[in-house]
Order: structure tokens, then C-alpha cells, then sequence
């Protein structure tokens, strides 16, 4: 089965995954950015990797303006974040980006993601900081300026299963 990796990553924390997922499926791993249409149109299986940011998958806006094109294509969305893969709020963010009959279809795996807060740009250190501001909860306010490295290979266990189900 052909299969295309979507992914958006200003970090590399979601390329690193992509490229993991693509050594063990054979699918192409592509940066949305450079996605060529014809990729999209031919692929029979979809994975699309994006971060979060601000609470919401950065793809969610192109993944719900591309769902006629990917709904019948298996897809699959997996996240990385700076919240432990297994937090209730990534649930609640991912609940609260897409609408009941997408999440019907699309199939979801939460990842650990990365970042080092010395090599965020300015704009991400802004956005950040706003973030911060926003947060009621002290214990989640501390935590977003810490640095986070949960990036674990072995962790994509369960998307390699449901890619190996759907062929
Ligand atoms: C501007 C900004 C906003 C972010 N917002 C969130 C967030 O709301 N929740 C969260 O868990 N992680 C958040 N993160 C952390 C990223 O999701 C995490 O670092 C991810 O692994 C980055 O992916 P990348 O390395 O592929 O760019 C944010 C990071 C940045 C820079």
C-alpha cells in the first residue's frame, strides 16, 4: 500500500518522528510545505504529524480544509507536545479541535514531543510567554518554560499497528 507522512515541525521534534515512521512503513515522509498534490492524491494512506501549539494541533485548520481529500484514506494524526503523551488535556485539545464525525474517521496517537527553551526563536518565546500569562493553573505555568525531551522511538508502537492493520 503507498503511503505519505504529512508533517509540519519548526523544531524537529515531529520531523524526527516522520522519519522514524517512514524507515519502519516505507511510506514518504513530506514537509507540508513542500507537499506535491499529485503525493496526496495517489497516497491510499494518510499520516499527518503536526505539534501542538496553543492547545491545538497546528494542522488542524489544513487537515479540516483537506478532509474530503484524506477521509477516505485511513488517516491518522499524531501529535507531539510539551505535555506528557498521556495527559488527560491533550484528549480534551484534540476533542475540542476537530468535531465528533472527524474524530470518528481520524485515528489519533498523542506523542512526547521536545523543546529546549534556549533555542526557541522570538515570536515562539513571545507566544509562549503569553501562554504563560494565560495559564491558571500554577503548576502548568511553571512547567511550559521547562525544557522537555520525551522523544521515544519505541513509542510509536501503536500507530505502527494500526498502519500494519489497515494494509
Ligand atoms: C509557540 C509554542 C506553543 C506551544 N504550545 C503548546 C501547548 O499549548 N501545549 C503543549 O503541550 N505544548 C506546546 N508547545 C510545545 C510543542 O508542541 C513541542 O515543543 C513540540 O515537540 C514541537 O514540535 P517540533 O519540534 O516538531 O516543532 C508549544 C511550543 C511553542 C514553540
Amino acid at each position: 500500500m503507498k503511503g505519505i507522512i504529512i508533517y509540519q515541525s519548526k523544531f524537529g521534534s515531529t520531523r524526527t518522528y516522520a522519519r522514524w515512521i517512514a524507515e519502519e512503513t516505507g511510506f514518504k515522509a513530506v514537509d507540508i510545505k513542500k507537499l506535491p498534490k499529485a503525493d496526496l492524491r495517489s497516497a491510499e494512506q494518510v499520516v499527518i504529524g503536526s505539534p501542538i501549539m496553543a492547545k491545538s494541533p497546528a494542522l488542524t485548520r489544513w487537515i479540516l480544509k483537506h478532509w474530503d481529500q484524506i477521509k477516505d484514506k485511513n488517516p491518522i494524526l499524531f501529535t507531539t507536545s510539551g505535555a506528557p503523551a498521556d495527559s488527560p488535556d491533550l484528549k480534551e485539545w484534540y476533542q475540542a479541535s476537530f468535531p465528533d464525525h472527524h474524530r470518528r474517521i481520524l485515528k489519533y496517537f498523542p506523542l512526547g514531543g521536545r523543546m529546549v527553551v534556549a533555542e526557541l526563536d522570538g515570536l515562539s518565546r513571545f507566544f509562549m510567554k503569553l501562554g504563560q500569562m494565560m495559564e491558571k493553573d500554577p503548576v502548568a505555568k511553571a512547567k511550559m518554560m521547562e525544557d522537555v525531551d520525551a522523544m521515544n522511538r519505541a513509542s510509536l508502537g501503536p500507530l505502527l499497528a494500526q498502519i500494519a492493520g489497515s494494509r
